[in-house]
């Protein structure tokens, strides 16, 4: 949530700092704004809306400086308009700072200042940090020290950057449980919530923790601990590219990544399937297999499609290990004092690996001693970080806010750790390399599916005036389901409810008539025949039913009024292809309904706040 960008050094910050803001624009986009000094004179714009709209407004300015902060917010305290837009200043404009994260003591802290005689402007809680910067800047100290000392008073969550007109010869960047990342040019620094935004300047970065404080200087930086502890940072290279966040020639970055599926799966599995033993080999649990292969119990957290992704990996854990396995949703885990054994194996699940509930559950359940492992797709992000082991998903960055090649890079990572650790229990050599076989396959037949993008736009042109849809699947396709369903909900705005195909009759069955569009997950599998009668059940009401139904079946065709054939595999990997079809349907009926599928309302990409 919200995106922040910095800039010190020798060029003029302002469009190094408006085109860092458009690459983050995916974090938040209800405002945006800048704060630049220039011998030591402070301009502030801001604007409600997105960042092409401060863009033209600087452009009218005719800004230049060589010092600079940019912000594009999602909104949490205060509506979305230009007071509460970041950055926020202090009473003469000398001190100026952005925030990403949560002051939860605000109230309090806002009170007290108001009280000492400072004027708020602002409704937002990050107000409070830029005055209280200035109450400790009132006694004498400096820029650094007033930022450590203002910190010590928060709590809550924050990445902040802070400039000011007294000492603008540097930025101080803080982070407690919002990303923060340094990049390290030639006699120029940036900063940014991530490296999206860092990327086309440098490949060096370095990445602060929680509970560390940075003064970033034109040609160097020193760190320490809101403590005041000496500390060294390591200084990392990026091996991204920038052509990996361009649209690439597509019309939208959703597009793009549903499309590159094939290519992004076969980067997940890359290098981790031996045939010759039918196993996978994963190097981020290399030194923790012993732990994890006598685990009593797994669960999987994580949030949103990450938490659907989890859901098949349970499926995946009791079929081939039978091992116990709990899916928790990040957001309840983390509250309701969940009992944890320390040989228990959790497993969390995020895309961004920035997800705030994510992230806290994960470090309340290594305080109580489980094996806490991460799959994430962004390397270096915290969760990854913060785990005792991993796998990467590696599907290359994902900027859509809708996720989908990582929900796909996610299931073929489970499965391989599935495969990785049947075959150190019950799996046989010829099971295993028959998994493999189906394994390679799998791009293959993402690319076959990718291949009915018209058909599926032709069925989106039917049903994109729809108010609800139904998803119904059974087993390992009932989180597709509900995948399916929050594709369509989040980015066309339509309600949609995804449930186990039997349980609909239990309830959401009432709703079906004539104008219901109800969405069957139904491929040939041992709960095909159960799938077909209730499939009836629906017809019999007059829903109008779309099915997603395997290449050689015909049968189906009789009973429904639409159906996406698409290829088999075995029932581990198909949710890796029956969730593609679902992608394409949500994304063509919201494009007809001429929404924005890359940037949905009142979302942002990577969820840092809780
Ligand atoms: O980065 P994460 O995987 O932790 O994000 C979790 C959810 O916020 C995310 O999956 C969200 O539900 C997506 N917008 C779904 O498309």
């Amino acid at each position: 949530m919200c995106g922040i960008v910095g800039y010190i050094g020798k060029k003029n910050c302002v469009p190094i700092i408006i085109e860092g803001l458009k690459r983050l624009e995916y974090r938040g986009y209800d405002s945006a704004g800048i704060a630049v000094i220039n011998e030591a004179k402070s301009t502030v714009i801001k604007n409600k809306g997105k960042v092409s709209l401060l863009e033209k407004s600087t452009e009218n300015v005719n800004l230049n400086s060589p010092l600079g902060l940019g912000h594009t917010r999602w909104a949490t305290h205060g509506i979305p308009n230009e007071i509460n837009s970041h950055p926020h200043c202090n009473h003469d404009q000398s001190i100026m700072l952005i925030h990403n994260g949560i002051i939860e003591n605000y109230q309090v802290l806002k009170t007290m200042l108001i009280k000492s005689g400072f004027k708020f402007i602002s409704d937002t809680d990050s107000e409070v940090i830029v005055h209280l910067i200035d109450s400790f800047v009132h006694k004498g100290y400096g820029l650094f020290k007033s930022v450590r000392f203002a910190l010590n008073e928060v709590e809550g969550t924050y990445g902040i950057a802070v400039i000011s007109t007294k000492e603008p010869d540097k930025i101080i960047v803080a982070k407690k449980g919002s990303p923060l990342v340094i990049g390290i040019g030639e006699n120029e620094n940036y900063l940014a919530s991530d490296v999206n935004a860092l990327i086309a300047h440098t490949k060096h970065v370095v990445y602060l923790e929680d509970g560390e404080i940075a003064e970033v200087y034109a040609d160097r930086f020193t760190a320490k601990t809101i403590e005041d502890e000496d500390i060294q940072k390591e200084i990392i290279e990026l091996t991204m590219n920038l052509d990996e966040i361009d649209r690439g020639g597509y019309p939208t970055f959703m597009l793009k990544e549903i499309m590159e599926q094939p290519d992004s799966v076969t980067n997940s599995m890359r290098g981790r399937l031996i045939f010759e033993e039918g196993t996978a080999k994963l190097g981020g649990l290399e030194a923790v297999l012993n732990k994890l292969i006598h685990s009593k119990r797994f669960i999987i957290s994580a949030c949103g499609t990450s938490w659907h992704a989890g859901l098949v990996g349970e499926y995946m854990f009791e079929q081939f290990l039978r091992i116990p396995t709990e899916v928790e949703y990040a957001s309840e885990f983390r509250y309701r004092n969940p009992i944890i054994n320390e040989d228990d194996t959790i497993f969390f699940i995020s895309q961004s690996g920035e997800t705030a509930d994510t992230l806290a559950a994960m470090k309340e359940a290594k305080r109580k001693g489980a094996l806490v492992l991460g799959i994430c797709n962004v390397v270096g992000s915290s969760i990854a970080r913060e785990s005792d082991g991993g796998v990467y998903i590696h599907a290359g960055p994902e900027i859509g806010v809708a996720s989908t090649k990582a929900f796909t890079g996610q299931l073929t990572v489970l499965a391989l750790i599935t495969m990785l650790l049947a075959r150190k229990k019950d799996m046989s050599l010829a099971d295993g390399k028959a998994l493999y076989n189906e394994f390679i396959q799998i791009p293959e037949k993402i690319n076959r599916i990718l291949a009915l993008n018209e058909q599926i736009e032709k069925i989106a042109e039917e049903f994109k005036d729809s108010n609800n849809f139904l998803y119904l699947g059974r087993g390992y396709n009932f989180p597709v389901a509900l995948e399916g369903a929050l594709k369509l909900k989040e980015i066309s705005y339509i309600h949609a409810e995804g449930y186990p195909a039997a349980e609909m009759k239990h309830g959401p069955i009432a709703l079906v008539d004539e104008n219901m569009p109800v969405v069957f997950i139904a491929p040939k599998d041992s709960t095909y025949d159960k799938i077909v009668s209730n499939i009836q059940e629906i017809k019999a009401r007059k829903g109008r039913i779309i099915a997603i139904a395997s290449e050689h079946d015909e049968e189906i065709d009789k009973l429904v009024d639409f159906t996406i054939k698409i290829p088999d595999t075995v029932r581990i990997l198909m949710p890796m292809l029956t969730v593609v079809p679902l992608q394409l349907l949500a994304y063509h009926i919201a494009m007809k309904k001429g929404l924005n599928v890359d940037q949905p309302r009142n979302l942002a990409k990577s969820v840092t706040v809780e």
